[in-house]
């Protein structure tokens, strides 16, 4: 497909967008609203991710976590954990940043549509899951049973305590959460325990069923074992993974591993995939 001179331009060159909204998701996280100052649409795949530069200070990989289904504004859930990240919590609405991308491949929608959908959020991964959950509400009656699994290590640390309970209150959505622990003088309605814990109590259908799992690299091993338990096929099983990365478009090599690049042909990868990988460590 040939691609245009203008879409060519964003990979390289930053493109201007607004902050328009900026919401706390936790002591750590926040949600950023933003939209492209030339009006242009983000056009990206859920599971994809962006290179967001704050002026001055530098450029950071960012997963998107919003739908396109949605409107023509896009959101980023960001944990500040250093000099980008700390600046862009800085930002309060109608700031101007920069976005390259979208990059990578994401999460391979046409090929999950019809599929019963097992989402396996850890911490964090919600960020990036959260578009394809969106996706596949916006368009539920393209997919089977979805049920989504989330674990955080605390309940203050839990991510879209709203959406989360407007997505309970639907019939067509099964949620189990859990966290490590839980304060005695905190009131919480799930399990505690890691989030593999939740997994006896799923009722799947593994010859239908895609997981899709985002979270710490901690998490991928156990999880991947509790979906191969369950009968998952390895291909069905998608990870999506997080390497240091500059460039985002294979050139740098940063996020190399073996002979694959995370940002181009991930950072989703298929768990048959990733076991040929040696040091992909999952
Ligand atoms: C594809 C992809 C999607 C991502 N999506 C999100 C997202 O949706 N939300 C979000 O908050 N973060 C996301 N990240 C992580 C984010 O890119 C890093 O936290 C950010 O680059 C840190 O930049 P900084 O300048 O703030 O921190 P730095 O000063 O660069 O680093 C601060 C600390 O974090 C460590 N660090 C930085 N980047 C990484 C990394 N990739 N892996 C492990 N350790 C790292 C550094 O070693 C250092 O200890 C994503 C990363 C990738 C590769
Ligand atoms: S980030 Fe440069 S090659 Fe992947």
């Amino acid at each position: 497909m040939a691609v245009s001179t203008e879409s060519m331009k964003s990979l390289y060159l930053p493109k201007l967008a607004e902050v328009l909204k900026v919401e706390p998701l936790s002591e750590k996280e926040k949600l950023f609203q933003l939209r492209m100052k030339d009006g242009s649409r983000l056009s990206h795949k859920p599971g994809q991710f962006v290179e967001v530069s704050v002026l001055g200070v530098g450029e950071a990989p960012i997963s998107v976590s919003s739908s396109p289904t949605r409107d023509s504004s896009f959101e980023l859930g960001i944990r500040a954990v250093g000099n980008v990240t700390r600046a862009l919590h800085r930002l309060q609405p109608g700031d101007t940043l920069g976005i390259r991308g979208p990059f990578g491949n994401g999460f391979p929608v046409s090929e999950l549509l019809g599929q019963d959908l097992l989402f396996v959020a850890g911490g964090i991964g919600l960020c990036p899951l959260r578009s394809m959950v969106q996706y596949a509400i916006d368009k539920r009656g393209q997919f089977g049973k979805i049920t989504l699994l989330y674990g955080c290590r605390q309940p203050a640390e839990q991510l879209f305590q709203g959406e989360i309970a407007e997505w309970r209150r639907r019939q067509d959505i099964e949620i189990m959460e859990s966290v490590d622990r839980c304060p005695l003088d905190v009131s919480w309605g799930g399990s505690v325990g890691v989030i593999t814990t939740l997994f006896p109590r799923v009722d799947i259908e593994p010859n239908n069923t895609t997981a899709l799992v985002v979270g710490p690299p901690v998490m991928y091993r156990y999880v991947v074992a509790e979906c191969l338990k369950k009968g998952i096929a390895k291909d069905q099983i998608l990870l999506s993974l997080e390497r240091r990365m500059k460039c985002g478009m294979g050139f740098c090599g940063h996020c190399q591993i073996n002979n694959v690049y995370v940002c181009l042909d991930g950072p989703v990868f298929n768990y048959e995939e990733l076991s040929k990988l040696k040091e992909a460590e999952v």
